[in-house]
């Protein structure tokens, strides 16, 4: 299967043998870091990693998978600190970076940014998040959490839970979702639903989804929980955010509702959506979520670069 010279955009653009490939790739290489293999897969390979918004596990962990892969990174983590501050184009940052490296990770605050950015590099470019857009990376591992979590993914249910219509995570993770067969709860406030696109869309793909404001009825049928933070930096002004924030809270007493063994997932950062006492639940899968993260990433690497 070739991936080479492939920009890794959005949820919809993978075959379902290609999600496999992905997900077996990533196995691969967690086997091979956890064996202390010291990799040279990506030698002599730059990779550019851009991040024009905040971000802890998407960059560290693509600069990890960089580093873990042989590979050498420049990085720009501070857009105040690069030429977008004297008021450059994005184009004209990519065409210029695009010289550089062999690579390019992007983060931006611009819905469409990472369709841009690809239309001008020769290199291959791959979503770090585009605002509100998309997160393509971060649903691959959310499904390579769930593969391993469960042992296998497909024909189970997930529960998406609270920011719908600005969380990106869930914008293409509810398309892994209806490839591999899963069906879909959306369970958030009125104010912050999948927007209506997203949700069209996936139903003329065929999903089954309910939308639903009754969240233990909906835990109670769910093999996983996704919870996603309500995305404060996107809403228009400052009270609407504050109408909705902590409005869903998962805690202790509101598992009792759910379904045995369900698994906890969540994207990360948290602010209070998760209550802390629900770390240690056997099924919150968030941190070992973040930590596939970076197998994953090895993954995208050696096979847009066609290395592996
Ligand atoms: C998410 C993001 O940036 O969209 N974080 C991440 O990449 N792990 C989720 C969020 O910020 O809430």
């Amino acid at each position: 299967m070739d991936f080479k010279g492939l920009d890794i955009l959005n949820g919809y653009q993978f075959t379902n043998q290609q999600l496999n490939h992905i997900m077996n790739t990533a196995a691969e290489y967690e086997k091979r870091v956890k064996r202390g293999e010291v990799i040279h897969d990506l030698d002599g390979c730059v990779v550019a990693s851009l991040f024009f918004e905040p971000s802890t596990r998407t960059r560290l962990s693509f600069e990890a998978a960089i580093n873990r892969t042989g590979a050498r990174c420049i990085s720009m983590a501070d857009a105040k600190a690069s030429s977008q501050a004297k008021g450059e184009t994005l184009e004209d940052t990519i065409s210029t970076v695009d010289g550089y490296v062999d690579v390019i990770v992007m983060r931006h605050p611009e819905k469409g940014a990472a369709v841009r950015a690809a239309d001008i590099a020769v290199h291959p470019v791959i979503n770090g998040g585009d605002g509100a857009g998309q997160h393509p990376t971060q649903a691959l591992l959310d499904i390579y959490t769930m593969r391993k979590e469960k042992g296998h993914i497909g024909g189970q249910t997930i529960t998406f839970l609270g920011d719908l219509k600005y969380g990106r995570t869930v914008h293409s993770l509810g398309y892994f979702m209806q490839q591999l067969g899963n069906r879909m709860i959306f369970a958030s406030p009125d104010e912050l639903k999948m927007p209506e696109e997203i949700t069209a869309d996936l139903r003329a793909r065929g999903a089954d989804i309910v939308e639903t404001g009754d969240v233990r009825e909906a835990l109670a049928q769910s093999d996983f929980v996704y919870v996603t933070r309500v995305q404060r930096e996107r809403f228009p002004d400052q009270e609407s955010y504050e109408r909705v924030k902590g409005s869903y809270i998962v805690d202790n007493e509101l598992l009792k509702c759910a379904k045995k063994d369900i698994t906890i997932l969540h994207p990360l950062p948290r602010v209070d959506e998760i209550a802390t006492e629900v770390d240690s639940y056997p099924g919150a899968a968030y941190f070992r979520q973040a930590h596939n993260g970076m197998y994953l990433r090895m993954a995208l690497l050696g096979l847009v670069t066609g290395r592996v």
